[in-house]
């Protein structure tokens, strides 16, 4: 039997990126995928790349920044899926590096909405469905950031990236009773096409000189971390950050 067999799986941001691998690792782990993202034809892609290797997925089209938006796509989910096994929170990210002195007020709102306040609007849509059943996993993609900031610094996302860390323990504990888990996975240089875009050459050389391992880490490397805490057998642990960023920062 697959590990993910007759269980139903929210990957939010997963119409690419570490979300999109994600989700077609849980398909062959034979959970039904709900593809959750704003991005219709991203989304779609993913669906009929599942569906081309018998895989079960459906998409959900909703925007993480609207509560209505998030509350209502969740609630559908729960009724058409009969039960959410797992949630997955992988939307997010930054447009693009900007030091603390430069960042617009604006992109301050919109970072820490996109990344921090979708993370509370998530949990508070799917804990009572999760608490219904009594089981539940939630796992968020924070970053290395929220551990060390990064270098150029975007503040948004570090601060925001450190809330999704300090949100985790929060919900760890409300929610620990009803049998759902909550935990964070913090990557690091993850070769996504989003960060392919922005990053220099030079940058690239930079991480591949300081991180132990010598390289870019591949999207699936970050899922498989996300994919355990996601699991039946990541029973016991709940309230964690689990760093998969290449010996890059060591706690
Ligand atoms: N790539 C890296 O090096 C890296 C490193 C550390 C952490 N992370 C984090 O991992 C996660 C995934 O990163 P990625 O590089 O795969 O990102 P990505 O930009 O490739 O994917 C993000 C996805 O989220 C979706 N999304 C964004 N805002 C949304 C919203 N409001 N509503 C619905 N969908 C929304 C986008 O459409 C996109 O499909 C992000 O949270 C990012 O911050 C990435």
């Amino acid at each position: 039997m697959k590990s993910f067999e007759d269980q139903c799986v929210v990957v939010t941001g997963s119409a690419t990126g570490i979300g999109e691998a994600c989700a077609i690792e849980l398909a062959k782990e034979g959970a039904n995928v709900v593809i959750m993202d704003f991005n219709k034809q991203g989304a779609e892609d993913v669906h009929q790349k599942i569906k081309a290797f018998g895989g079960k997925s459906i998409v959900a089209v909703a925007d993480l920044n609207s509560w209505e938006a998030t509350q209502s796509k969740i609630d559908e989910i729960a009724k058409s899926e009969k039960a959410i096994h797992a949630l997955i929170h992988s939307a997010g990210g930054f447009p693009n590096y900007v030091n603390l002195l430069d960042c617009p007020i604006d992109a301050w709102d919109s970072v820490v909405n996109s990344n921090l306040r979708s993370m509370f609007f998530l949990l508070k849509a799917v804990a009572p469905h999760m608490i219904k059943q009594q089981y539940g996993r939630f796992v968020s993609v924070s970053s290395m950031a929220a551990r060390s900031g990064t270098n150029p610094n975007p503040p948004h996302y570090t601060a925001a990236k450190g809330g999704m860390l300090a949100l985790t323990r929060q919900a760890a504990k409300d929610l620990g009773p009803y049998g759902i888990t909550v935990n964070a996975v913090a990557p690091a240089n993850v070769a996504t096409p989003r960060t392919n875009a922005i990053r220099s050459p030079e940058r690239i050389a930079h991480i591949q000189k300081s991180t132990p391992v010598g390289r870019l880490a591949e999207p699936e490397e970050i899922a498989n971390a996300i994919i355990f805490l996601a699991s039946r057998k990541a029973s016991y642990v709940t309230g964690i950050t689990m760093d998969v960023n290449g010996g890059a920062t060591m706690i």
